[in-house]
């Protein structure tokens, strides 16, 4: 059975569409780096799920009514129940957005030299743990790699590898256990309910906190409803308040199931924790009552987090995700299956075989994607995730993906249908697209800034 939009359409924006030949000269000069195009240079953005949600009625009326003030506005009340009643959290402290939650939190409890253990860190996760002289340990199933098996909860910590690295580090140096779900880097892939109560009980066993990367818990809720024994009849209510009873505390971005366009949390049940992280706060984000937002945005995550966790909105947006996957897995493409929370992932290394990792093959058929049609998609690869040595040489990521990520509640099946289509058309002449060689990079989060030219000059 179809399963429609639970909403209808109120106001829309107009898109703007380049031709071809002018696609090309603008990702020219920006070093073929899509993140470095202006938004009106897109067609179709699937650059990111974050931020980019279409807000609702319901959201932008409370945007309006709330007050605005430094102190004890009533957004933060809002803010304050949603929390409380969604994720059974008393104590929280609102940041701009997930990666500040990251850095407040891991000021508090990493110090140089010790261990982050994650299912899988992203992007910022890694960063930050970095960042304090940590070193982040991804410790997922081994299945999560390969991108053709299908596997319900391919987000899975891999237990045994979970219990050997705390024997063999000892749990001194491991001051977190972090949970991401879903598990972006990977697929979008969710975490069982199963195994999030066998991180728990080693956690608890070794008395180290754990804690979610909570970005897209309502959707893992999802998938836990309807592919975990056991919880068929349960709300997504129900699956998120057991979902974050057994963890800790979690760090939150807002603009993903958050359903806004801007924001964060730091949520913990220890009260020193949170008299520091909020101290911290003060200093680096803002006054706990607004915590480096404007109060009317606070006013629009706690109207958002009720709604992200209605169950036909989810069904919704995840059929949505699964209709591009499964486009595109019938003419051949080669995606992660099975299809995830927020995006469908193409295995670049499977798409473009005849490009080595160190050529970039994601960040090329990114690019690709772009002159041919318009869609910002983005590398998840060896850009993102690869390393380099001492001698420069880049160590690959053990994926090469490009992301199609798909913004909430904004673009129509039709449009997705014209993103698969634009794929497709690109799989077919795939042996035409050439790599990359990258010319410019940072240390960390690179692929941000990174730059790029063509090696063969075919693209
Ligand atoms: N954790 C995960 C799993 C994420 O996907 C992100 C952001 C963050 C933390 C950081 O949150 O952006 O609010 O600072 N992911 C975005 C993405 C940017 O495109 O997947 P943030």
């Amino acid at each position: 059975m179809t399963q429609p939009e639970p909403f209808r359409i109120k106001m829309v924006e107009q898109l703007n569409r380049l031709t071809e030949a002018e696609r090309r000269d603008r990702i020219e000069k920006k070093g073929y780096n899509v993140f470095k195009l202006k938004s009106r240079e897109v067609f179709i953005d699937l650059l990111t799920d974050s931020g980019m949600s279409a807000l609702s009625d319901e959201q932008w009326a409370r945007m309006i009514t709330t007050d605005q003030a430094y102190a004890g506005s009533d957004s933060y009340e809002m803010l304050s129940s949603a929390v409380s009643d969604i994720f059974g959290f008393d104590k929280f402290v609102p940041v701009h957005q997930g990666r500040a939650a990251e850095n407040i939190l891991f000021s508090n409890v990493v110090n140089e030299g010790d261990f982050v253990v994650n299912n899988m860190h992203f992007d910022t996760t890694y960063a930050n743990v970095k960042h304090k002289g940590g070193t982040p340990v991804n410790l997922v199933i081994e299945d999560a790699y390969d991108t053709r098996k299908k596997v319900d909860f391919k987000g899975n910590m891999d237990i045994k590898k979970l219990e050997n690295f705390i024997d063999e580090k000892g749990v001194e140096k491991i001051p977190l256990i972090m949970m991401t779900v879903t598990n972006n880097t990977a697929g979008a892939q969710p975490v069982s309910m199963n195994n999030i109560k066998k991180v728990s009980k080693i956690a608890k066993d070794h008395d180290i906190p754990f804690f979610f990367d909570a970005c897209r818990f309502a959707e893992n809720a999802y998938f836990i409803k309807v592919r975990e024994e056991g919880y068929k009849n349960k709300t997504i209510q129900e699956i998120v308040k057991e979902m974050f009873s057994h963890v800790d505390g979690f760090t939150f971005s807002a603009k993903k199931d958050g359903l806004s366009n801007i924001g964060g949390l730091i949520g913990m049940h220890d009260e020193e924790l949170h008299r520091t992280c909020t101290e911290l706060g003060i200093i680096i984000e803002g006054f706990p009552t607004y915590g480096g937002m404007a109060c009317r945005e606070l006013a629009s995550i706690a109207q958002g987090l009720r709604e992200a966790t209605d169950f036909d909105y989810l069904k919704y947006r995840c059929k949505q995700v699964e209709y591009l996957g499964d486009l595109l897995h019938k003419e051949g493409v080669p995606i992660t299956r099975p299809v995830g929370g927020h995006a469908v992932f193409i295995d670049a290394k499977r798409f473009l075989p005849h490009i080595p990792q160190e050529e970039f093959p994601a960040q090329a058929l990114t690019t690709q994607l772009y002159i041919k049609s318009g869609i910002r998609g983005v590398e998840l690869g060896s850009s993102a995730f690869g390393e380099t040595d001492e001698d420069g040489n880049i160590i690959p990521a053990p994926f090469e993906h490009m992301r199609l990520a798909i913004p909430r509640r904004v673009y129509s099946l039709n449009q997705l249908k014209y993103v698969a289509e634009s794929v497709i058309e690109l799989y077919k002449n795939r042996e035409k697209i050439s790599g990359l060689e990258r010319v410019y990079a940072p240390e960390l989060l690179g692929h941000f800034m990174a730059e790029f030219k063509p090696i063969k000059g075919k693209n």
